[in-house]
């Protein structure tokens, strides 16, 4: 799998995305549309973007029983993405049934990445409310090395635990990382940060970038930054 940077759409209209977007030019950036924008603007603005060329991560985190994640994986499949993700909480059932409905009559479908434990979760909100009583980083590499067993094809997972989960999931399980950020950039309220060359030394396959790209003065120089440092050898 060939290392890319995927643009976080993080917009709440059509208007300021699609303005956002004609920045590029002829570039056409992989790009995450998220729960606010989908929420926002349906189904028709996944194909309108598809329809300019870009790739497409659909980060909606499915999570309900199997049944339902399937039918709603094979609409989101016939929406002709490139990535759609779920929550590993759902277990191996509801991932399975997943991979199912996002498997197309020819056999092609969309890359499925799982959610282990949201950045959001620490140790003590795990303890007290999920009653998960072992410590994070042993939970996140439980269900990493979970979704691999049911079929995923890689997690979501900070640029810091890329090495960890390839070594327990193997080179080719993907790591798609957001909280990238450049040397000389502001942090905004992602906490454990690395720069695109870092996050590439480490081994992530993908990295996520949002504010250091969409608030850029210049978004297509700082899409094309983190291109030379992350994806150029
Ligand atoms: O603006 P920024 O680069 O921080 O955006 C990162 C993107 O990745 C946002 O869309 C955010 O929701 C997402 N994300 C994250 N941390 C996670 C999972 C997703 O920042 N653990």
């Amino acid at each position: 799998m060939d290392r890319d940077v995927i643009v976080a759409l993080d917009f709440s209209n059509k208007k300021e995305v699609l303005d956002f977007l004609d920045k590029f030019g002829d570039k056409k950036p992989f790009v995450k549309i998220g729960m606010e924008l989908y929420y926002a603007e349906g189904p028709e603005i996944v194909k309108e973007i598809k329809e300019r060329g870009h790739k497409i991560f659909l980060d909606l985190k499915l999570h309900d029983i199997p049944n339902t994640v399937e039918k709603a994986m094979r609409v989101l499949s016939r929406m002709n993405v490139d990535m759609v993700n779920l929550h590993a909480a759902g277990t191996t059932a509801m991932m399975e049934a997943a991979l199912r409905g996002l498997t197309r009559e020819d056999g092609t479908r969309p890359l499925l990445i799982a959610v282990t434990q949201l950045t959001s979760t620490d140790q003590e909100s795990m303890e007290r409310d999920l009653l998960i009583k072992e410590p994070i980083d042993q939970v996140v590499m439980h269900y990493a090395v979970t979704a691999k067993n049911a079929g995923l094809d890689g997690v979501v997972c900070s640029p810091l635990e890329a090495g960890k989960v390839h070594e327990a999931g193997g080179k080719e399980f993907l790591t798609v990382t957001p909280g990238v950020r450049f040397a000389d950039n502001d942090k905004g309220d992602q906490k454990r940060v690395m720069t695109p060359e870092q996050a590439k030394k480490i081994g992530s396959d993908f990295i996520v970038v949002g504010r250091p790209i969409t608030k850029a003065a210049d978004p297509q120089a700082a899409y094309a930054r983190c291109i030379a440092e992350f994806v150029n050898d």
